[in-house]
């Protein structure tokens, strides 16, 4: 979808959408005489200018042209500018209209809501079609360009170098969410995120036999079932003070879990192939802080697995040593996501001593039990930098909810063998996987977990976004940068 702002409406043939915030009609006074028939399409529709609402009507003084009346609500939301783009895009990317254009002129939009329309708009475009050969050609999308006229100065610089940036990350996560684990696996994940390197990321990877080495017992006890390598991806981004402690951002990739030797039921295992939507995240994080050259220095580690049942696979039972020297009992090999995190975590301490953490990782089905698709859960041991996400969730529209954290939960998984196992019993089970996790974040570092199992993808679709991979925390990671390292 190519997104182009203009001063007047363009001739040609177009899609003409117009706001219509609640029952507001003063925005059609410019249709003149055909304004009574168009408020009649609108009461026929039932149209109320509700938010996400839309009508259709046929302008028989202008060739025909399709006139689309959105609402935007009566008070609008602060996403509504996003919802708007979003419901145009929805509603005629397969409609045959081939452009699009908005009128936002009787709007009452500032340049940041014009911009975050065609954030919107961009956002629902996304479409995964790479493996549809047949898609009949009145399913295939049709609307290639979006103009949008009347918006206030400032828009389009705010969309180049703000939102278009982040729409290009959230699409990269989405791609990577999407794509089938024969595609998508630790070392292939690397290479679609290779291309960062023009942005101005630096990219480090480490192999097995360098994490062997390192002692990350943990991780690789996950990844010894599966043909492919492990693999520890971390990307740089520089744009702060030179030598300033950079923020880590860390994303749990298991490319495909099986669930191991505990493994998960056939139904709906297929799933699991977004189960590196943390690592996603990161990848697209980065993406979009090093597309619009944010002022932070930042690293975004990926911890690229495969959890694969196998001759050589792990056993419920084994104890292994994790990078940090603690060990851990097995019980579930399907708990295999804290395995992952707590040695990138150590690791990422020793490599980098960062005063913040946070950590993303689509963790525990209890986790989507608890909070459903509505928020994601925040574990932290700061109340600042929950604060902070929290209010990042808000304004981005990735939100979260705080769980709790404490010495009862953390009982729950110590082990008779080991210095501690990797589930506890059935109840709190998203509490108990944050524990164990937080046994390996040194005392002096603020660290946040997110549990986004239920976030990374949807079966429905949103405002912004079609069923499938929503890009969950690429925006919030990207306003938690603004909001707190950069200060914008
Ligand atoms: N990747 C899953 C969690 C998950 C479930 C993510 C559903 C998205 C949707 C994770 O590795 C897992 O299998 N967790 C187990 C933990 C249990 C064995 C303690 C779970 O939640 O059942
Ligand atoms: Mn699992
Ligand atoms: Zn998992």
């Amino acid at each position: 979808m190519q997104i182009r702002f203009a001063a007047n409406r363009p001739s040609g043939d177009h899609a003409l959408v117009v706001p219509v915030a609640g029952t507001a009609r003063s925005g059609l006074d410019a249709f003149g005489a055909a304004k009574a028939g168009i408020e009649a399409a609108m009461k026929r529709q039932r149209f109320d200018g509700e938010a996400g609402m839309t009508a259709d009507h046929y302008l028989d003084s202008d060739g025909g042209r399709r006139l689309l009346l959105v609402g935007t609500g009566k008070e609008p939301k602060p996403d509504g500018a996003e919802r708007l783009g979003g419901t145009v895009t929805a509603r005629l990317l397969t409609s045959g209209e081939r452009e699009a254009v908005i009128d936002l002129s009787t709007a009452d939009f500032d340049a940041d809501d014009a911009a975050r329309v065609a954030l919107g708009a961009t956002l629902r475009a996304w479409r995964h079609d790479r493996y549809r050969t047949r898609l009949k050609d009145k399913l295939r999308p049709t609307l290639a360009l979006i103009t949008i006229v009347g918006a206030p100065d400032g828009a389009e610089a705010r969309w180049s170098e703000r939102y278009a940036p982040l729409a290009e990350g959230i699409m990269l996560t989405r791609e990577l969410v999407a794509e089938p684990a024969n595609i998508i696996y630790p070392e292939s994940f690397v290479e679609r995120v290779r291309h960062l390197t023009k942005l101005g990321v630096e990219i480090r990877v480490l192999g097995e036999a360098e994490m062997a080495k390192l002692g990350m017992g943990a991780l690789l006890g996950v990844s010894q079932g599966s043909v492919r390598d492990a693999q520890l991806l971390v990307m740089s981004w520089n744009g702060g003070e030179a030598g300033a402690t950079p923020t880590v951002f860390v994303g749990k990739g298991v490319t495909f879990d099986t669930g191991g030797i505990s493994i998960k039921p056939a139904a709906g295992m297929e799933s699991m192939k977004w189960d590196m939507g943390g690592a996603g995240a990161v990848a697209g994080a980065m993406k979009a802080l090093a597309g619009r050259k944010a002022k932070a220095n930042i690293v975004g580690i990926c911890g690229l697995v495969e959890n694969m049942p196998d001759g050589n696979a792990q056993r419920p039972g084994d104890v292994v040593t994790t990078m940090s020297g603690q060990t851990v009992e097995v019980i579930n090999t399907d708990a295999e996501g804290r395995l992952v995190l707590c040695d990138v975590i150590t690791w990422a301490q020793q490599e980098y001593s960062p005063k913040t953490i946070i950590d993303l990782a689509t963790l525990t089905g209890a986790m989507v039990i608890s909070l459903g698709h509505e928020y994601a859960g925040i574990f932290a041991n700061d109340d600042a930098l929950a604060a902070s996400l929290i209010k990042a969730g808000e304004a981005s529209g990735d939100k979260l909810w705080r769980q709790p954290l404490g010495e009862a939960y953390d009982r729950l998984i110590d082990s008779p063998i080991a210095d501690m196992k990797n589930v506890g019993p059935r109840e709190a089970g998203a509490v108990t996987a944050a524990q164990f996790i937080k046994r390996y974040v040194d005392d002096d570092v603020a660290w946040a977990h997110l549990d986004i199992a239920g976030m990374a993808w949807s079966d429905k679709p949103g405002p912004c976004f079609d069923k499938g991979a929503t890009g969950y925390g690429v925006r919030l990671l990207d306003q938690y940068i603004a909001d707190v390292v950069e200060g914008v």
